[in-house]
């Protein structure tokens, strides 16, 4: 068994450390205008411009089995998607707002699509719901509003009731957590510091907490409705796991008294969340592949970002990002799922990463650059029991020895630890070769 101790929460975090990869789904409004799913904020765009959107929203191409058979060919175990996004528009029939999907041109309710096609898949349920609210008339003004520039922004402000917006969220999130089965991941987002700037007009305008959530509320309610469900932590307290974004993560995510946490990293194929039409900084296959080995060779999951255009598909860049992640899964899949941070006693060469099983039994080698021929593993000699490719199960011979020796030799010293592979000069056609080393 892994010897990690990971700090224990409330939820049910058992299957989403085991089942390491999500599919993140951003849809919104934002689709149409398809330049940041934070537009509304960065264009300081009114309500009244914005109503063109909400007019003109009818993703007609949308299946949500279409998209649930994605997210399972791309390997992926669980979904969250944006019930809510900041700009306050809600994908679900909801009774506390005429701010939703179903009285848009699309007229019908995208969440409960979304939650009857995944789950027939088989795969876990995510909802995402935006603590900040960009349309919500109680939402007091703050530093990313689109009004914060508004000269009587402070005024206006006295006439917003956080209190009743704190309401309208538990009414949400009710609704959320009751007309539709067993929910398995909820994801707030997010609570901000108050704003560093010289713009006077922002510095006026504070950050929003746990405090303007009424989080403790807000979490005690999701608890009493699903104690089982996995709650990220951007509510500011009582959390499952914690979130960094768009980062790749060097160590294990620890809170402040050294506990490790169960952790997922969320990113994103190219650099926005929504639909975003000019964003052209895909990342390349390789890079998809090392960060998920990556994030789970240090105990985490990681979540991938699809934004569905205006159309309500998977634009052709996410598509083929998608079957990537499949491929490599379909074979390497094992190296993955159950596995985690690989034991102390074990530390990959460079240019390498090591998960293993839960159960101790099998240490994976990822190699992203390929070597020539040799490549020593420190000190495992006695822990070695076979070593395979894992795509094709093919044998990997090797020596107790370093490697590095002129004309190609190997190095045998008494006493040695060192296991040295053999390799083939090639590289195996696959995007990240991985070895399978089975232990004693
Ligand atoms: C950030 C962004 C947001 C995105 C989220 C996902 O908080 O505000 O657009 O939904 O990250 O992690």
């Amino acid at each position: 068994m892994s010897s990690y101790i990971i700090r224990k929460t409330e939820g049910n975090t058992e299957w989403f450390r085991h089942d390491r990869f999500g599919m993140f789904i951003h849809f919104g409004l934002y689709a149409l205008p398809a330049r940041h799913e934070w537009v509304k904020s960065r264009e300081t765009l009114s309500d009244e411009h914005y109503k063109r959107y909400f007019g003109h929203f009818d993703p007609d191409m949308f299946d949500a089995r279409e998209w649930a058979r994605q997210a399972k060919n791309a390997g992926m175990k669980y979904a969250v998607l944006t019930t809510k996004h900041h700009e306050g528009f809600c994908l679900f029939d909801t009774k506390y707002t005429d701010y939703k999907i179903t009285n848009t041109p699309f007229g019908r309710d995208l969440v409960r699509e979304y939650v009857d096609a995944f789950r027939e898949e088989g795969l876990k349920i995510g909802f995402y719901y935006s603590l900040l609210d960009w349309h919500h008339s109680d939402y007091t003004i703050d530093a990313p509003h689109p009004m914060k520039f508004a000269p009587d922004a402070l005024e206006l402000n006295k006439t917003r009731d956080m209190k009743k917006y704190c309401e309208y969220m538990r009414n949400q999130i009710t609704e959320l957590l009751t007309n539709y089965g067993d929910i398995d991941v909820l994801w707030f987002d997010t609570s901000f510091a108050k704003q560093k700037t010289d713009n006077p007009l922002l510095e006026r305008l504070d950050g929003k907490g746990s405090h303007d959530w009424e989080s403790e509320e807000l979490t005690a309610l999701v608890r009493k409705l699903r104690p089982e469900i996995v709650l990220n932590d951007r509510a500011g307290v009582d959390f499952d796991f914690t979130t960094p974004e768009q980062v790749q993560p060097t160590e294990w995510k620890k809170d402040k008294g050294g506990n490790l946490l169960t952790w997922e990293a969320c990113q994103t194929l190219a650099n926005s969340w929504g639909y975003n039409r000019g964003d052209k900084t895909w990342k390349s296959p390789a890079q998809l592949i090392e960060m998920l080995i990556k994030t789970v060779s240090l105990g985490g999951n990681l979540i991938m970002n699809v934004g569905p255009t205006g159309r309500g598909c998977f634009d052709p860049h996410a598509v083929k990002s998608l079957e990537i992640y499949g491929e490599w899964l379909k074979y390497c899949g094992r190296s993955i799922y159950g596995c985690t941070m690989a034991e102390p006693e074990f530390t990959a060469p460079n240019g390498c990463a090591f998960t293993q099983s839960e159960d101790g039994k099998r240490l994976y080698l990822h190699i992203f650059d390929w070597p020539f021929i040799h490549l020593t593993l420190k000190n495992i000699a006695d822990r070695v029991e076979y070593i395979q490719f894992l795509h094709d199960a093919s044998e990997i011979k090797y020596e107790i020895a370093k490697g590095g020796g002129n004309c190609g030799s190997l190095i045998k010293e008494d006493g040695c630890k060192d296991v040295t592979l053999i390799l083939p000069v090639e590289k195996p056609d696959i995007i990240v070769p991985t070895i399978e080393i089975f232990l004693k």
